[in-house]
């Protein structure tokens, strides 16, 4: 059942509640905090600006890092206020607490169009262990709720799922409703051939994703640490590469379901190997790899080499859709970062819809400079791959039914 979207509700004169996801990489200098990419508020703007124009009273809230319960100043979001600030070009009223007196006097000052964003909801133990009373504190403050926040929408957290139980009608804001679109509904029956190029370390953080996928997905590459496992399965020497030696068996079932479903998989046909991971070290590209030539001992795979650089463009260049999660390589490395940025280019010039679903992929694809030439680029991490898997997540079950 479709869930109820802010444009379905009369928002004007309205306290609206609004989870945002705010947790944002930032770094300090000098005792200044600096946002590193500030893509999560940028996003959540649309769902600010709606209400905003549309005279309501938006009370935004979210969580900052994992402060466990209790105040830590590192992790105020007074300087992310004072940023919003800077970008809606309207004062942010800042509460120093989540729930009681000082917020709710702020918002009985509010007039329509006032935007106000409380302190850090970690702040309080009641917001991770998913609390009645601190979520229902919390509904008190508005007449409406919002869950705009998709990067937390795994969360069954009082802001995120139990205050729905408190509100009269909770509706997804415009943030999450994109996401659903494209992460849920667009993948649901893709235009195909659909590609799915999946990275990162561990073969064990991706099993639902791929078995999942393999379900809809025409091809999948495999490229990141986790391709040293399929290698190994093979047989193919892996040098003193990072494998997960316990999951070898799932890794040959993963490829036997492949084989049977006929979708295509792809390990990598050479490799980057290094003999340290760190800038400057010594590092060449492998012959072809096999049971008699693989990773030099001692040596560690890096990154995808360039033969299988071009067996993976042709495949992306032949995609209808494609979903990119996780990098081919260790890309925060300059040196490492070619298969990766090779990858990022190919999708972009392949007219296909291209769906980056979160994580380091979306860095790696901001670092290229080529996420403006994306279909869509996803906010959530945990997130998109819960919903990727096919879970649901309690963030958006918990919301109001369209009737
Ligand atoms: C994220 O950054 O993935 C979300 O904001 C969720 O944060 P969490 O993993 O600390 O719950």
């Amino acid at each position: 059942m479709a869930k109820l979207s802010l444009r379905d509700l009369d928002v004007r004169g309205k306290r609206v509640l609004v989870r945002v996801d705010f947790n944002v990489p930032i770094e300090t200098r000098g005792g200044k905090i600096r946002i590193t990419d500030d893509t999560r508020i940028r996003e959540s703007l649309p769902t600010i600006n709606y209400l905003r124009e549309h005279g309501a009273k938006t009370i935004l809230m979210s969580h900052f890092g994992r402060p466990k319960g209790k105040p830590v100043e590192k992790y105020s979001l007074r300087p992310i206020g004072d940023y919003l600030h800077s970008l809606i070009h309207q004062p942010v009223i800042f509460s120093h607490d989540t729930i009681g007196e000082v917020p709710a006097k702020i918002v009985e000052h509010m007039a329509n169009g006032d935007v106000a964003l409380l302190e850090n909801l970690r702040f309080q133990p009641g917001e991770e262990t998913n609390d009645p009373a601190f979520a229902k504190a919390l509904a008190e403050l508005g007449d409406l709720y919002m869950n705009d926040a998709f990067g937390a929408a795994h969360r069954a957290h009082a802001s995120t799922a139990r205050i729905t139980k408190f509100v009269a009608k909770s509706a997804m804001g415009l943030l999450m409703e994109k996401e659903l679109k494209h992460l849920r509904d667009g993948l649901d029956k893709p235009a195909k051939p659909f590609v799915v190029i999946l990275g990162g370390v561990k073969v064990s953080d991706k099993i639902g994703v791929l078995n999942a996928l393999m379900e809809k997905a025409d091809t999948i590459l495999i490229g990141g640490a986790m391709a040293n496992t399929f290698l190994k399965t093979e047989g193919i020497p892996v040098g003193a590469s990072r494998v997960e030696s316990d999951k070898l068996d799932l890794a040959r079932q993963l490829l036997e379901t492949a084989k049977k479903r006929g979708v295509k998989f792809l390990v990598p046909i050479d490799a980057v190997e290094a003999e340290e991971i760190q800038p400057g070290a010594r590092m060449r590209n492998t012959s072809r790899l096999s049971q008699q030539h693989g990773i030099t001992e001692g040596w560690q795979a890096v990154d995808i080499g360039a033969a299988t650089i071009a067996l993976y463009q042709d495949e992306i260049a032949k995609a209808e859709t494609i979903l990119w999660n996780g990098p081919v390589g260790i890309f925060e490395i300059p040196e490492f970062a070619e298969g990766t940025i090779a990858i990022a280019e190919a999708l972009a010039q392949s007219g296909a819809t291209t769906i980056i679903g979160g994580g380091d992929s979306v860095t790696a694809v901001k670092q290229a400079g080529l996420a403006d030439k994306m279909t869509f680029i996803s906010t959530g991490g945990g997130a998109a791959l819960e919903l990727l898997e096919g879970k649901e997540l309690p963030g958006v079950a918990a919301l109001s039914e369209k009737k």
